[in-house]
């Protein structure tokens, strides 16, 4: 009955931008489910609000994005171990009427690597560019699958110094000048800083300096080559770019709100970079 479909949505300030609601359209279609997942943008101010009537509105949870990621960490009722470590949350749902919370951001970047750079998590050292949210949770996803020695890098050290910290053991932070040397027998190269994207042609990082093994990966999409995966392919190095990652981080969402565990398919890929391309 229509009146019981369920409702999801992905919220940010703005969200016009957002490829979610085409990705979990592409779901729910492929698998016959009357549900609806709709794109809604709230100011900060009304966020609180926003959550605290998502049950009388009918809505069975729904994605977070910027620049409301770490509001909703504090207003969930719980969080896994993930929405713990990373201190941000991109996917709420509702449990025995407490909304749960946690990040798949981490499983989407892992996730992409699995798919596209087998073995990659017996790289070696690994050096993360940047150490806002994103680098949070790449820097989890790191740890989970046994990196113990990443190495952080940004141009405020502090911020780095402060994710070292956060991680512990087998973390480190270094200034931006550091990062040819830190690059010389380095396995696997993230960048997660904005760097790269829209048209700007800024490389983050050299990758010459790395070994002729490394893989190297963006969590940029737009432009889906970046003039680092650009660099780092006319090197001769593995790239991973990053729409593996969008899509992959909205399957667990997906799973808990509609009951079925979808697939990234390259069919869902494709719909994805035409739909780039075209805006
Ligand atoms: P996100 O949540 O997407 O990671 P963020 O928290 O704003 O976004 O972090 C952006 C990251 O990109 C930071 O590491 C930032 O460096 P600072 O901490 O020094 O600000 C990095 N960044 C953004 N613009 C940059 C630039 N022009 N050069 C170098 N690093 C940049």
């Amino acid at each position: 009955m229509a009146d019981r479909a369920v409702k999801a949505f992905v919220c940010g300030h703005p969200i016009a931008h957002s490829r979610s609601p085409k990705i979990h359209g592409f779901w729910l279609k492929k698998h016959g489910i009357a549900g609806f997942y709709d794109a809604i943008d709230m100011a900060p101010e009304n966020f609180e609000a926003f959550l605290g009537g998502l049950a009388e509105n009918g809505l069975a949870g729904g994605n977070i994005t910027i620049p409301h990621k770490e509001a909703a960490y504090r207003f969930a009722d719980r969080r896994d171990a993930a929405a713990e470590e990373i201190g941000a949350v991109n996917t709420l749902w509702f449990e025995d009427g407490q909304l749960c919370a946690t990040n798949t951001d981490a499983h989407g970047f892992a996730a992409n690597l699995d798919e596209y750079a087998p073995g990659w998590t017996k790289a070696g050292a690994a050096v993360v560019l940047g150490a806002g949210g994103a680098s949070r949770a790449v820097i989890f996803a790191l740890k989970q699958r046994g990196f113990t020695d990443i190495r952080i890098v940004n141009r405020t050290v502090a911020r780095a110094a402060e994710l070292a910290d956060r991680f512990g053991e087998g973390v480190s932070a270094h200034p931006s000048d550091a990062v040819s040397e830190l690059l010389s027998d380095a396995g696997l190269l993230v960048n997660t800083t904005a760097l790269g994207m829209h048209g700007n042609a800024e490389i983050p990082a050299d990758p010459s300096h790395l070994p002729d093994h490394a893989i190297v990966t963006d969590i940029v999409y737009v432009p889906l080559e970046t003039p680092l995966l650009a660099a780092a392919r006319m090197r001769g190095l593995k790239t991973v770019d990053g729409l593996g990652m969008l899509l992959h981080q909205a399957v667990p969402g997906f799973e808990r709100w509609f009951g079925v565990r979808p697939e990234v398919t390259p069919e869902l890929r494709s719909l994805i970079v035409s739909d780039l391309g075209a805006k």
